[in-house]
């Protein structure tokens, strides 16, 4: 049988490793397809010094890649949204298939690919995209395709979860774990996107439009990050029995559908609190088979290279199969329905609440008592002393599940109070029970 021939743009830190998987497991690849995926030419600025690309063609021109007549799937991995696009879309238009890792496309421009690539009849596949290594986007759409997904909870940042981590167990600094996280090559080209939960956030997405099947809505995402976790939070937190992690969370809820990625207590007991390092893990609860969790890498080279090559596999599956496509978010795409994103003041959670109060006889009657005029009931309390000799102490509250909007409302009552010093610290808590 002829070779399925594959055209890689960009040879970088996935890139490289794609070209490195694709080669030295070309025989075990060559048996499960049945037939030999060859790269026929390589789109790359500079050489890769960990890949040995021999007399492969090498040009600088990715659109050379998207049209040559000798190149059946285009492989993109450079990243970035408008001409990683134009890339894309010059691929199809030009009849190829398309393997991408970029969740920042998808997120934002997937759902003109997806229309784009179903008019002419190819693929475009992209588990890379999210988590990694960790096949949880053929986990969403064909493993689970029996079921209603209520939710899907995840790690789903490798950097930011080594950051917390090693700030939690190292008492390392931010910065010097950030170097370390861009020197191992798991952050982002801007990592602020890392931090700041946007590349959560573009995953998250996919996974939310592919669990419930519902047009991809990235601008709706509601996005916090984790530069403002604060080393005494962390510290309150672990003495109540949670972690913090930056969670990504879609939950399907009768109003719509709440999506949204920020900091967030879980109880130390749950596997997903345990989850340290840039690993990352997918929690998702479903009717039929009950809450599953997907565990691994969620970045670096050959981890993200072995979903890249999954997806080649997959697609090439396909050219002796025809019409056996999975579509692009996993259900029949005239059958996306438009579900309303919640706006954040819509969202139903628990929270942690940290303030400044004097230390005298009845404030915390009146803390509790705004909180249970906006209905809100308290999970447990604790007083910490902050200095000796100085009457203000840290009042430290978990509640219970309530409507985003009535926890705001108490928050600025609090505020408010001559008893209270500054402003209040509000995370988001998820029992994920
Ligand atoms: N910057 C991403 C992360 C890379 O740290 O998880 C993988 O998407």
């Amino acid at each position: 049988m002829k070779p399925i021939r594959v055209g890689i743009c960009g040879l970088g830190t996935v890139g490289g490793g794609t070209f490195n998987v694709l080669t030295r497991n070309a025989e075990v690849i060559r048996r499960r397809l049945g037939r030999e995926i060859q790269i026929e030419m390589i789109a790359a600025r500079r050489p890769n010094p960990d890949c040995d690309t021999g007399a492969i063609r090498i040009t600088s021109d990715i659109f050379e890649v998207a049209r040559d007549p000798d190149v059946d799937l285009v492989v993109e991995l450079i990243g970035g949204y408008d001409v990683a696009r134009e890339l894309v879309m010059t691929a199809i238009e030009h009849g190829k298939h398309v393997v991408t890792a970029n969740k920042a496309l998808i997120a934002v421009h997937g759902n003109d690919i997806f229309e784009a690539a179903s008019a002419k009849g190819v693929s475009v596949a992209y588990e890379a995209g999210v988590a990694g290594g960790i096949p949880v986007i053929k986990a969403l759409r064909e493993g689970l395709a029996a079921n209603q997904i209520n939710t899907v909870a995840g790690i789903i940042n490798g950097t930011g979860n080594f950051i917390l981590t090693e700030m939690r167990d190292k008492g390392r600094d931010f910065a010097d774990v950030l170097s370390e996280a861009q020197a191992l090559g798991y952050a982002e080209a801007d990592p602020t996107f890392d931090v700041e939960g946007i590349d959560a956030a573009h995953k998250l997405t996919i996974l939310a439009s592919i669990a419930f099947g519902m047009p991809l809505q990235f601008e709706k995402a509601y996005t916090e990050g984790i530069s403002k976790v604060s080393p005494e939070d962390v510290k309150y937190a672990e003495e109540l029995g949670y972690r913090i992690k930056h969670l990504g969370i879609a939950r399907r809820r009768e109003q719509g559908v709440e999506l949204r990625v920020h900091p967030t207590l879980v109880p130390e007991s749950r596997l997903i609190a345990n989850v340290d390092g840039v690993m990352n893990a997918v929690m998702v609860d479903a009717d039929a088979v009950g809450p599953t969790m997907y565990y691994g890498a969620g970045a670096g080279a050959e981890p993200t290279a072995s979903a890249v090559v999954a997806d080649i596999i997959d697609v090439a599956r396909s050219f002796d199969h025809p019409g056996c496509a999975v579509a692009g978010l996993g259900y029949a795409n005239a059958e996306l329905e438009s579900l309303s994103i919640l706006p954040i003041e819509q969202i139903e959670s628990a929270y942690y609440l940290r303030l400044d109060a004097s230390d005298q006889p009845g404030v915390m009657t009146t803390i509790t008592g705004v909180l249970s005029e906006e209905g809100i009931n308290i999970e447990a309390i604790v007083q910490k002393e902050v200095h000796a000799g100085e009457q203000v102490a840290h009042i430290i509250m978990l509640t219970h599940t309530v409507q985003e909007s009535q926890i705001n409302r108490a928050i600025t009552a609090i505020e408010g109070l001559d008893v209270v010093t500054g402003s209040v610290t509000r995370i988001r808590m998820d029992h994920l029970d």
